[in-house]
């Protein structure tokens, strides 16, 4: 069974801008924030996901954005593991202790990077891809481009290949902002959101590549994401659809106006356990 964590937005708030979404957000409506989570959570519960929970915390105001504080994986030899984010943000670094915790009580090994003066922020940077062949790393504005080479480094010795992606764009901060994962070899982008390196690098580790414009990516759709042949996303663009179509992949959409206001949506706000 695939389960899917999820933090309850409890304390969930904008309360300074750590990216463009963020500037100028109208205030939160906390009584929507809790049901839009809710109908992100019962999407993945539709489409076959069990559904994990992590006690909020007060103060911790992102902590919602489960994706970031750790990259989760599985090694033959080691077995399922976290590696614990370095986050650029001082308000959210305490996120991580939280998440570590939460994955140490369930048996999972806790793999440590020596950052030294990089970042690294989990999933928001750090996407497997479909076939879990390869996980795409994106730096330049939240992870380092330092940060994924130390994480390369651990993932190596595993035999896990990183393909890193430099970004180019300060509104598409987190990969999982401008790429999708849709089914092993097809993925979505915005191109806008790369450098000519990096869109390279995803033409030539990809069988089928989807492209969406300036403003549907500003809608999130790249942030929506495929589960058990769905695809849970807050908006059905005519680029999307036609992606969705071609991979015979089920839109189902939710609304997120309120994580959108802070810069996220549905991938943003669960984390893969398996
Ligand atoms: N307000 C959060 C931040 O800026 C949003 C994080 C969104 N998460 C993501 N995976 N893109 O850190």
């Amino acid at each position: 069974m695939n389960r899917v964590l999820f933090c309850p937005p409890t304390y969930f708030d904008v309360l300074e801008v750590k990216n463009p979404f963020m500037q100028n957000a109208a205030p939160v409506d906390k009584n929507l924030a809790m049901r839009q989570w809710e109908e992100v959570r019962r999407a993945f519960s539709r489409v076959g996901f069990t559904l994990e929970t992590i006690e909020p915390v007060p103060g911790l105001e992102d902590m919602v954005f489960s994706n970031n504080p750790v990259f989760v994986g599985v090694h033959a030899d080691v077995g399922p593991f976290v590696v614990p984010s370095r986050m650029r943000h001082p308000s959210r670094q305490p996120e991580v202790s939280h998440y570590v915790a939460w994955f140490r009580a369930r048996g999972y090994r806790v793999v440590e990077l020596d950052y030294g003066e990089e970042y690294l922020e989990g999933h928001g940077d750090l996407l497997w891809d479909a076939n879990f062949t390869h996980v795409w790393a994106g730096h330049g504005f939240r992870s380092t481009r330092g940060g994924v080479q130390k994480f390369t480094a651990v993932m190596d010795e595993m035999g896990i290949e990183v393909v890193p992606l430099e970004l180019a764009d300060p509104r598409f901060y987190h990969l999982d902002t401008c790429l999708a994962p849709l089914a092993p070899g097809a993925v979505l982008i915005y191109p806008g959101a790369f450098t000519d390196t990096a869109l390279r690098a995803i033409r030539r580790k990809s069988l089928r590549i989807y492209e969406v414009n300036l403003d549907e990516a500003l809608r999130f759709v790249c942030n929506g994401v495929s589960a058990n042949r769905s695809f849970i996303t807050p908006q059905l663009t005519p680029s999307l659809k036609f992606a969705l179509l071609n991979e015979r992949l089920e839109p189902l959409c939710v609304a997120t106006s309120e994580f959108e206001k802070s810069g996220g949506s549905v991938c943003c706000l669960k984390l893969f356990l398996e």
